[in-house]
């Protein structure tokens, strides 16, 4: 009979309320199937005797038949088992197994699939208290070793147990054992963990996991499972000031307003004050109400309700602090981010940042450096390859309201999707507020956009020409803008070839210097819009990321998306600049429809092809347009 059905026949209100009270530790667990992660896991499982009667039987039974450990359990078996179950419906990042002693409760993240892929790892170590490193006795502190440690640390984990697995394949011996520990606190020194502690173990054997191993009667430190049962941690987010990031607005009937979230940080009572980060709007919580009743106070990881005093606005995506500590509020932040994708990351390019409760738009507006993980030390780089850990400065749309990662785990962090594909492409941890955003104001200006388009008898607009090298959007560009200066309209044109001379200099051809390349072309655009002006913007443009960012940043209707769609044989046919010939000898590196992509526009205003009209017939249909749409007065 296993401990829990044993202690749940006695007394089974006893035993939940004991259960209840006791402490948890949430710990993730670093390393590879190789390292013997599933084993470990299934290990502690098995050992704590917390799996039901016919998983057991199950497993015993599994283990004879295709275990890999003859007459033995296969403790892999039973985790891999489990992950095989759970990868038959939609896959799940990272499991949390649960499981208990008498002295403590474990939640341990899981994390299956490859460890190449930081992703699951550190969303696993993102909520965790202690990691267990593990390392093959046979192999020694491996660089995965040093990524994982070293993103343990920039997740907030302080305590780090070093699992020097598989001792039985090398004769316990106590040698190779301090080789490994001295090796791994030379690194691990930098990463200001509060305790490291190294066991030798075999999780197959079972030597220090439970109890001390006779085979080990060198080591003087303790087993595995007695030192998780006993290491203080650090006390929970229940000491930092209050945080609750609104997820809805809840009003059933006139009656009833109520904020429901899940806390973040603190402890919150009835009486007591909080402030609404973005508005600085104050009152006083009335009623914490939760689906089991009110309750008297309310701390992190609970999901409530809270009533407060007085009427005033809140939305979904405010915080509510402490009235005496309230969140931070910046637009412009540093941050470290873990890039967790095969496409590289962009600087300039806008992606969604999603926060405990909003998700909103911005870019990396720039890679301060990266690390290399192996070695601590800074580098330089453009862009964060899959796995790569950089120092970054973030710019988002509108004010969020956040606290450092150091305070905050939960209001500290974000993770980064591709606005095109939704995919999770990173995570980033909030370092500080950039200064310079709060030193830096809007000032209103009394001639406006209006009073200059007004005096120029026209509506500014961008009409922006997109479509491979030689697709002849220039051309056609050029013949519009005469005609509108004939007809005595307020006009300039922004051609890639021309800025790429003078404020674009600096770029070249790829991916991050071409976001880079439109994202300034966007911004004079858009300040020229605010002249008054029709801007005609000549770009290849090949990124729909980009030009949907352009047409975002002005107002709706001030964006005219011209997509000259002749078919990449004819502009090549045409190669006017003798490039494409270059391209395709391999002398010019990602050229547009060569070896770089064009993403062709799904929804652009106007669509032409200069293979099927003249460029003045594009050029009569666009003015037309202008004409028919009253952007000409
Ligand atoms: S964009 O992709 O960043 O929008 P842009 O319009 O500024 O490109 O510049 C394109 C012009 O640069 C082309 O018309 C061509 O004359 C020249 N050019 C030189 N190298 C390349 C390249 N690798 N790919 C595309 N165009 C190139």
């Amino acid at each position: 009979m296993s401990h829990a059905s044993a202690l749940a026949s006695q007394d089974v209100i006893a035993y939940l309320d004991a259960h209840e009270k006791k402490s948890m530790l949430r710990f993730i667990t670093c390393g590879s199937v190789d390292d013997g992660k599933s084993t470990l896991i299934g290990r502690l499982l098995y050992d704590t005797k917390l799996l039901y009667e016919d998983q057991l039987a199950a497993l015993e039974a599994d283990s004879k038949r295709i275990g890999t450990q003859g007459e033995k359990i296969d403790f892999a078996l039973l985790v891999d088992g489990l992950a095989a179950e759970r990868e038959q419906g939609i896959t799940i990042d990272v499991a949390y197994r649960f499981f208990s002693t008498e002295k403590r409760k474990f939640i341990v993240a899981d994390t299956p699939g490859h460890e190449q892929y930081t992703r699951n790892m550190a969303t696993g170590a993102s909520t965790a208290d202690l990691a267990i490193i593990l390392i093959d006795a046979r192999q020694g502190v491996l660089k995965q070793t040093r990524r994982h440690s070293y993103i343990c640390s920039l997740l907030g984990i302080r305590h780090v147990v070093v699992a020097i697995n598989k001792m039985d394949l090398v004769d316990y011996s106590r040698a190779i054992f301090e080789k490994i520990e001295t090796d791994y606190r030379a690194f691990a020194e930098k990463l200001g963990f509060s305790s490291v502690v190294c066991i030798p173990i075999s999780a197959l054997e079972g030597d220090n996991i439970l109890t001390k191993s006779a085979n080990t009667a060198w080591h003087k430190g303790p087993a595995l499972l007695p030192y998780l049962e006993t290491i203080e941690v650090e006390a929970d987010a229940s000491g930092a000031p209050f945080r609750l990031p609104v997820q809805w607005v809840n009003r059933p009937n006139l009656d009833f307003r109520g904020f429901s979230g899940t806390i973040a940080a603190g402890i919150v009572r009835p009486g007591d004050e909080i402030v609404v980060v973005h508005s600085g709007r104050r009152s006083s919580v009335t009623r914490i109400v939760t689906k089991d009743g009110d309750l008297p106070a309310a701390g992190p990881h609970q999901a409530v309700t809270l009533c407060l005093a007085d009427e005033i606005d809140i939305s979904r995506g405010d915080v509510l602090c402490a009235g005496k500590a309230p969140a931070e509020q910046t637009d412009q932040f540093a941050a470290h981010v873990i890039w967790m994708h095969d496409d590289e990351m962009i600087p300039g390019r806008q992606y969604f940042f999603k926060t405990a409760n909003r998700i909103i738009s911005g870019s990396i507006s720039e890679l301060k450096h990266k690390v290399n993980v192996n070695t601590l030390e800074h580098m330089s780089g453009k862009t964060l390859e899959l796995n790569e850990v950089g120092f970054c400065n973030v710019t988002t749309s509108a004010p969020i309201a956040f606290d450092p990662y150091a305070e905050d785990r939960v209001t500290g962090s974000f993770v980064i999707i591709d606005k095109r594909t939704n995919n999770t492409v990173g995570a980033g941890l909030i370092d500080f507020s950039l200064r310079r955003a709060q030193n830096v104001h809007w000032q209103d200006l009394d001639v406006n956009k209006a009073a200059r388009a007004k005096a120029k008898h026209q509506k500014p607009c961008v009409l922006w020409f997109t479509g491979l090298s030689g697709a002849g959007k220039s051309t056609v560009a050029n013949l519009v803008e005469k005609r509108l200066c004939d007809l005595g309209r307020h006009t300039y044109t922004l051609d890639g070839d021309n800025v790429r001379h003078g404020l674009n200099k600096d770029l070249g051809f790829t991916d991050a210097d071409r976001v880079e390349n439109i994202r300034r072309v966007a911004e004079t655009a858009k300040l020229m819009v605010d002249a008054g002006l029709i801007v005609l913007v000549s770009f290849i443009s090949p990124f729909q990321s980009e030009r949907r960012m352009a047409r975002e940043m002005v107002e709706d209707g001030e964006f005219i998306e011209v997509y000259v769609s002749t078919p990449l044989a004819v502009c090549e046919k045409r190669d006017v600049k003798g490039l494409y010939a270059k391209a395709r000898r391999g002398e010019i590196k990602n050229f547009t429809g060569i070896d770089s992509a064009y993403e062709a526009p799904e929804r652009a205003e106007i669509t032409l092809d200069t293979s099927k009209a003249t460029a003045a017939e594009a050029a009569t249909a666009i003015v037309e347009h202008l004409k028919k749409n009253g952007y000409l007065g």
